[in-house]
């Protein structure tokens, strides 16, 4: 029993090891795949966020690991945008690469909008919880705005 537990730890130790290879020559493809993922997860935690603040579902508490989620996929903003990573039907634009200044500017509005939404959620204060939620929602549309190509959704 011992010795199969010290075996699938070295098993993990071994999957590490090469998933940190594989991790310094991320292929365009995978950037833009594991940028994509990212971009999902924010999504899917700033709707149910949204329809748990509108109260369209009871409030069981769910908002601290929405607001922990937002937090945490905003925070890899700063090394999803690899560059040369545009391919295939991404709709990233030059501009990201071209104007770095502004853009990591915009990452930083949604950073903070996600650390205060997450303190807003704490705070317990619906009425602030609401104004921290737009102004999240907002740094989201803004950075597509500039940055991105189509904003369908
Ligand atoms: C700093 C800029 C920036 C911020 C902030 C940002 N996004 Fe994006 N987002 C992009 C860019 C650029 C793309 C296009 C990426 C691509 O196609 O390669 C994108 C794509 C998306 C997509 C499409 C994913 C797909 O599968 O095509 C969704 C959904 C999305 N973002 C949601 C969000 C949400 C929700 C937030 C806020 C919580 C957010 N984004 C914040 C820049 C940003």
């Amino acid at each position: 029993m011992q010795l199969r537990t010290a075996g699938a730890l070295i098993g993990i130790v071994a999957t590490l090891g090469l998933s940190v290879q594989v991790a310094a020559e991320t292929s365009a493809e995978d950037a833009k795949k594991y940028r994509l993922s990212i971009m999902t997860s924010l999504k899917g935690h700033i709707s149910a966020a949204s329809m748990t603040v509108r109260g369209l579902v009871d409030n069981n508490g769910q908002l601290v690991g929405h607001a922990a989620g937002l937090v945490s996929s905003a925070a890899e903003l700063n090394s999803i945008f690899q560059e040369g990573s545009a391919v295939d039907d991404s709709e990233a634009l030059p501009a990201i690469w071209e104007q770095p200044d502004k853009f990591a500017a915009a990452v930083k509005k949604n950073q903070d909008a996600t650390v205060a939404f997450q303190k807003a959620v704490a705070g317990g204060d619906s009425d602030a919880i609401g104004a921290a939620f737009r102004n999240m929602g907002k740094s989201c549309g803004g950075c597509h705005d500039d940055f991105r190509l189509e904003d369908d959704d």
